[in-house]
């Protein structure tokens, strides 16, 4: 089966095309053709129509997105351009070449108020970039393709090429190098390790499965708590976290309270996720540290 990825060369997209090389022949883009991908911006539909046209994937996994949620907030138009017209490219051209859909969407479509959160829910996003991703999601509902929308949380995870844009790396390298760090006790998430996102996209597209899946850690735990597990398994001085309240954080944009989702739907498909601990752990071996 041909994959075609979008956002290759991002956080999750590098984990994904080191993952699921070995199953799928995958076929890597980003908008700077970096680490061999082909170049595609997927706000210029004719790149993506020459690309789709070259290629001829049976499937698009479609993960680029303009995922900086406070900039979304402060350039609507740009987010708007990338998330919501960009996927509408992507649909476009798959329309043009019958391929299947597979989107990255994202826990922040729900507001937070309850948690444990299944994919019938009713979704109510508080920020623009939240708001983006759900319209993305409103088309590819409307398309009339073959689609599979993944809801994944807060992502960690280590690729060792710079690549991890998350709040775990810059827990990790603000402790690393001694620095205190202020860390909200009042917003609630399930981690989710990329290496197990990456195995769940796998299982999902070979049994060409369809609609929404929220792929998610089974831990739900507070920003707080998650730095302090993290000064723990990486042998920091925890005392270095320091709680504070989302009240006392200025973010541009708008987080829920606990947007943590319910994994039932994906356990039923075989698909087990590592816990929050057992994810740190994989990291550190991955980066050659020894307990
Ligand atoms: N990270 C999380 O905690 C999280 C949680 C829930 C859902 N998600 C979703 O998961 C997906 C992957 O997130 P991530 O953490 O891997 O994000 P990321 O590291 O920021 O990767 C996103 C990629 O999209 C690319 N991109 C942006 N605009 C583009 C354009 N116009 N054309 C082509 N590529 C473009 C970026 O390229 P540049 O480097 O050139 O900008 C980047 O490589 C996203 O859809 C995000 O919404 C993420």
């Amino acid at each position: 089966m041909k994959i075609l990825v979008t956002g290759a060369a991002g956080f999750l997209g590098t984990k994904v095309m080191k993952i699921l090389k070995d199953d799928f022949e995958l076929i890597g883009t980003d908008r700077g053709s970096a680490k061999g991908n082909l170049k595609m911006d997927i706000t210029k539909k004719e790149e993506v129509d020459f690309v789709f046209q070259k290629v001829k994937p049976d499937v698009v996994l479609h993960i680029a997105a303009m995922t900086d949620v406070d900039r979304c907030e402060t350039d609507k138009e740009m987010a708007n351009r990338i998330n919501v017209m960009g996927t509408k490219n992507i649909i476009d051209g798959c329309a043009r070449i019958k391929a299947k859909l597979v989107h990255i969407s994202t826990d922040f479509v729900f507001n937070g108020g309850k948690g444990d959160y299944a994919e019938d829910d009713l979704p109510d996003p508080l920020s623009y970039y939240a708001n983006t991703k759900l319209q993305a999601e409103g088309l590819l509902r409307r398309s009339g393709l073959k689609w599979l929308v993944i809801r994944p949380e807060v992502l960690y995870g280590y690729n060792g090429d710079g690549s991890e844009r998350s709040f775990v790396q810059w827990v990790y390298s603000s402790l690393k190098q001694g620095k205190e760090i202020k860390v909200v006790d009042d917003q609630y998430n399930t981690p989710t390790l990329v290496d197990d996102i990456a195995g769940a996209l796998g299982v999902l597209i070979k049994k060409g499965s369809e609609g929404i899946y929220h792929v998610a850690g089974p831990d739900k735990l507070s920003r707080y708590d998650m730095a302090v597990k993290l000064a723990e398994v990486f042998g920091f001085d925890r005392r270095l976290v320091k709680r504070i309240k989302s009240s006392e954080l200025k973010q541009t944009a708008k987080r829920p309270v606990d947007s943590s989702l319910n994994t039932e739907k994906l356990k039923r498909e075989g698909v087990m996720m590592h816990t929050f601990e057992e994810g740190l752990k994989i990291m550190k071996k991955q980066m050659g540290i020894k307990s």
